[in-house]
């Protein structure tokens, strides 16, 4: 005989329409744990429930259900009455905090309804003019850039005492974590101008701990990679470039745009390093959900690393290759300009 009441699995493949119509309740509630800094006080040290809503000022029994949900989920740990953050949700807290805002800003602004309906894309680090939302979002960009940095250094063919260019480098932060591993290379990071303030804040604090010339070491153009003739100097001068999380933020005519200008400029045998959230068609994880992001910047990012991969051999790149990695998302495509003969 089966029980009067049985549980419903939380799996999205029992019911999809149901599970995902109802998955922003989970979200809700990280976000309203992480933005009352609930989650920041668990990660400093593990409390109960009735210890956390006296510290917030927040009713015990509604924080007792909602932080019992996410443990059922795993976003939290629970240690006989007191709740824990894990590692693996510690290290995402700056890219929560930055999907909760970017999120906002997108409902706000009608960003999806806007782009079916008229084709118009809508990028909130153009528009979102508040610097907490950029500090977040540079916070949010450098939570992984040190494993990042580890893969690229063991398997995309830098080599100790490269010039490496590094466009949409952000603030530096993957650079900063290359040159730890590569102490004679030297890094140019270009991104848009106002991401500038942030490089330069970070090698200020490189400088304070490092001395200046461990610094200088890094430096910054402020440029529109999509104008690739802005960078043709500085690509002629490097023997790697790295592309990490850029491609999907520009229209795919001027990816292909930028991927020609560096074929025909950086010097024989120099690598391409492309890193990105590529999607792996019929399957859907963290990279298939940002197909929704792609959707509201407008830049409809479709790409498979297997698809980059064929476009880079058809368009005369050599050691083309592709790869993941089981604790990092996205994939990994390397390629080489062909060597002088
Ligand atoms: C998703 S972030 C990736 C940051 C870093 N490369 C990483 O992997 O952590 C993309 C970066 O590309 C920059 N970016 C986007 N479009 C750009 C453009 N047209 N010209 C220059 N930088 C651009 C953004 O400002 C942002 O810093």
């Amino acid at each position: 005989m089966s029980p009067p009441h049985t549980a419903m699995s939380l799996d999205p493949r029992l019911n999809p329409a149901l599970f995902w119509s109802m998955a922003y309740k989970l979200s809700d509630a990280v976000t309203l744990l992480l933005e009352g800094q609930a989650l920041a006080r668990l990660a400093e040290s593990p409390a109960s429930a009735a210890t956390l809503a006296e510290a917030l000022g927040w009713q015990t029994d509604p924080l007792t259900r909602l932080l019992d949900l996410l443990t059922s989920a795993g976003v939290l740990l629970r240690q006989g009455d007191r709740y824990a953050v894990p590692p693996a949700t510690a290290a995402v807290l700056p890219v929560m905090a930055m999907e909760a805002q970017v999120r906002r800003w997108h409902a706000a602004n009608g960003s999806l309804r806007r782009m079916v309906e008229t084709g118009q894309g809508a990028d909130p680090l153009g528009r979102i003019e508040e610097p907490a939302f950029h500090s977040g979002y540079q916070q949010a960009m450098a939570a992984s850039t040190r494993a990042l940095a580890l893969h690229l250094f063991r398997h995309a063919g830098l080599t100790d005492g490269m010039r490496v260019l590094d466009l949409g480098g952000a603030d530096g932060a993957l650079a900063e974590q290359l040159a730890r591993l590569m102490p004679n290379a030297r890094f140019c990071v270009v991104d848009r101008p106002p991401v500038e303030p942030h490089f330069m804040a970070r090698m200020a604090a490189r400088a304070e701990s490092l001395g200046p010339a461990e610094a200088a070491r890094c430096r910054f153009v402020a440029e529109d990679v999509t104008r690739a003739d802005r960078l043709l100097t500085e690509a002629a001068e490097s023997q790697a470039v790295i592309l990490s999380n850029l491609l999907h933020m520009i229209p795919q005519p001027a990816a292909q745009g930028l991927l020609a200008a560096l074929h025909q400029v950086l010097p024989p045998g120099a690598r391409l390093i492309v890193y990105d959230q590529f999607v792996l068609p019929d399957h859907l994880d963290v990279a298939g959900l940002m197909t929704v992001d792609w959707v509201n910047l407008g830049t409809l990012f479709d790409g498979s690393d297997a698809a980059l991969s064929a476009h880079l051999i058809h368009t005369g790149w050599h050691e083309v290759s592709a790869r993941r990695f089981p604790l990092l998302p996205g994939a990994l495509v390397c390629a080489a300009t062909p060597n002088a003969s």
